[in-house]
């Protein structure tokens, strides 16, 4: 059975002088299959052209989606309307600059993410566009696919206790970037480099164990596998160090 829903819609623009933060209701009609997507296409279309929100791919793909939905972070494109109340709120994600209503630059901050953490294979090696692929034993590659599928939304950083309050913190997709290449055997960094980007309270010693990042991830990667990877990584780098009183290789 059809319902009518209400959906709270935070509002602002920070390009329009004089502008206000502010909630603005809509309410339209609910159909089979509807999710958040179809919902603001259809409030754009037909009750509010200048409503603002992104998306891209409509298929949990691009990460363009990411929102707060109910004050839980989520993607529009894979959220169903018959799973909420009649009545709900969307928010922009917090701790990405505000464009506009719905719409935030994660591209920026996952920018800087990725030059931070140097997110490419370090290698020595000369590459041979003519050189056959190097094998790669299953197992490893299963590894690594498992932090790849990240869709760089940003759930996990608007859900972070740590990053809503210290803007530098990288957050469990920063984590989870650095052990897709300690995983990775082409990836010639020794632990002493890794430890100089990740060994610290901006890295994988600044998150306090919360763990909502896991729980409000939309890939399902698990992020507090990858933290204790990477943290067991930093804590044998760190103890080589203090035992032997000389430098990490
Ligand atoms: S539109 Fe691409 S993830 Fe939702």
């Amino acid at each position: 059975m059809s319902r009518k829903i209400t959906i709270s819609i935070f509002r602002y623009n920070p390009n329009i002088p004089g502008d206000e933060p502010r909630m603005q209701d809509y309410t339209l009609e609910e159909y089979e299959g509807m999710t958040l997507f179809v919902a603001l296409n259809e409030i754009r279309e037909k009750q509010d052209p200048t409503l603002m929100f992104d998306f891209v791919c409509r298929a949990a793909i691009c990460g363009s989606c990411a929102m707060l939905i109910n004050g839980r972070p989520g993607l529009a494109c894979k959220t169903l309307t018959r799973n909420l109340p009649s009545r709900f709120t969307l928010m922009p994600l917090p701790v990405f600059k505000l464009i506009g209503d719905l719409s935030v630059d994660t591209g920026t901050w996952f920018r800087n993410l990725q030059m931070r953490t140097e997110a490419w294979i370090h290698t020595s090696k000369k590459f041979d566009p003519n050189a056959l692929e190097v094998r790669m034993p299953n197992e490893v590659a299963e590894a690594i696919y498992e932090p790849e599928r990240c869709i760089e939304c940003g759930c996990c950083v608007a859900t972070c206790v740590t990053a809503n309050i210290r803007e530098d913190f990288i957050g469990a997709t920063g984590i989870n970037r650095v052990s897709r290449f300690m995983l990775d055997p082409r990836d010639e960094r020794t632990e002493k480099e890794y430890f100089e980007i990740v060994g610290n309270e901006d890295g994988a010693f600044g998150c306090v164990g919360l763990m909502a990042c896991d729980d409000f991830c939309p890939m399902d990667i698990p992020l507090q596998k990858q933290l204790a990877y990477v943290r067991r990584r930093m804590a044998k780098a760190g103890l080589k160090l203090d035992l032997k009183g000389m430098k990490i290789s």
